[in-house]
């Protein structure tokens, strides 16, 4: 379905920020070059440091503080102008940290960001890291669903080249909380960066051959061992509606992101902050003569009145330093009159908002 390998293996977690750290922990131990589960990193000959775009998910930077490895070894790399990251830049930051005896080991990619939606080149990203012999973890939370549109399968080309691979499917699987999902390509790795087997979780084969025998127990590849099961309703819904039909949700969700994006362009009073390649749109009102510290102040309530007057439920985010409103469409029942409320009613607040608080700012 998402192009990985059928021998990969593959864990389901309470979410995409669980994956995330699974994955970097194989990564981290994978590359380590010694055996860092008994010696832990005080025995590392060389500082790891791993790269990331600046609009990555925080989740990352929280799986580096668990894993020991400190924040400041994840390596910010700034943005190109469709909020990728910088091939560049990054090509730059590995070679500096090598010259300076570092160890690079990995590179996580963006399929989704949270903030715009931007998909980090990872066909490119794949052969930085073939090339450098650096583990490429991708974080696809819910933009790696787009691989199920023909479409726009296109977008997320590369990421079946990832050594990991972290999803949700409480986004754009539209299933319940919680089931995020972690793949790695060789299953193997996985296994030796968590298989432990006390004598009271022993798996051979009993007398009885009841036992499973040797399969692999989920605890060999992640730190939980009791767990729900979430499988459930990944299968049962997989069953129910078919790959297919999610593939044209999803689509659904791009076009009206799309909709919304020219409904955006053509209203003056509003500015779009950011390319939209996905289902994440983020954008501003705007009103000549008001600065931007004011106009920050005025699309943050825009989205507290949207809100608490129950009209709709976007939420507010940094672009470029500017607040902006944040909509996110991954939900199957959304309609494009929706979004046309969305867009009357936050010009209608921002207008209200503006003539009560700066009417000396009113254009004549
Ligand atoms: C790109 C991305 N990565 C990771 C996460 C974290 O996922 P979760 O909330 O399922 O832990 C999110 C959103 O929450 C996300 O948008």
């Amino acid at each position: 379905m998402l192009g990985f390998p059928a021998s990969a293996s593959g864990v389901l977690t309470s979410g995409c920020s669980a994956a995330n750290l699974i994955g970097l922990a194989v990564a981290r131990h994978t590359k380590a070059g010694y055996d860092l589960r008994r010696q832990g990193l005080r025995a590392a000959p060389h500082k790891m440091v791993l790269y990331a775009s600046l609009e990555i998910h925080a989740s990352i930077q929280k799986a580096v503080e668990l894993l020991g490895l400190g924040s400041d070894a994840l390596r910010y790399v700034p943005l190109n102008d469709d909020f990728q990251i910088d091939l560049e830049a990054l090509q730059a930051a590995i070679s500096r940290d090598r010259r300076d005896g570092h160890l690079p080991f990995c590179v996580v990619g963006a399929a989704g960001t949270t903030n715009t939606g931007a998909i980090d080149d990872l066909q490119a990203l794949a052969d930085i890291c073939q090339r450098e012999g650096l583990w490429l973890h991708v974080d696809g939370a819910f933009g790696a669903w787009a691989a199920l549109v023909p479409g726009e399968r296109h977008r997320v080309s590369g990421m079946e080249r990832a050594d990991s691979l972290a999803l949700d499917l409480h986004k754009w699987m539209y299933m319940p909380y919680e089931i995020g999902c972690i793949l790695v390509r060789h299953a193997d790795e996985h296994r030796k960066a968590f298989s432990l087997t006390p004598a009271y979780l022993a798996h051979g084969e009993g007398e009885l051959g009841l036992t499973g025998g040797d399969l692999p127990w989920f605890s060999d590849y992640s730190f939980q061992l009791s767990r729900g099961f979430r499988a459930l309703k990944a299968w049962m819904s997989l069953k129910e509606h078919g790959a297919l039909k999610y593939g044209r949700l999803i689509q659904q969700n791009i076009e009206q992101a799309r909709y919304l994006v020219e409904r955006i362009e053509a209203a003056p009073e509003l500015e779009l902050a950011a390319p939209a390649p996905l289902n994440a749109v983020c954008f501003r009102y705007t009103r000549p003569g008001l600065d931007d510290a004011r106009l920050d102040k005025v699309n943050k309530q825009i989205e507290v009145e949207l809100q608490e007057e129950g009209i709709a439920v976007p939420s507010s985010t940094t672009i470029a330093g500017r607040c902006v409103l944040h909509v996110t469409i991954t939900n199957h029942r959304s309609r494009r009159e929706d979004l046309d409320v969305l867009i009357q009613e936050a010009i209608r607040i921002g207008n209200a908002l503006t003539e009560a608080y700066f009417p000396q700012e009113q254009p004549a």
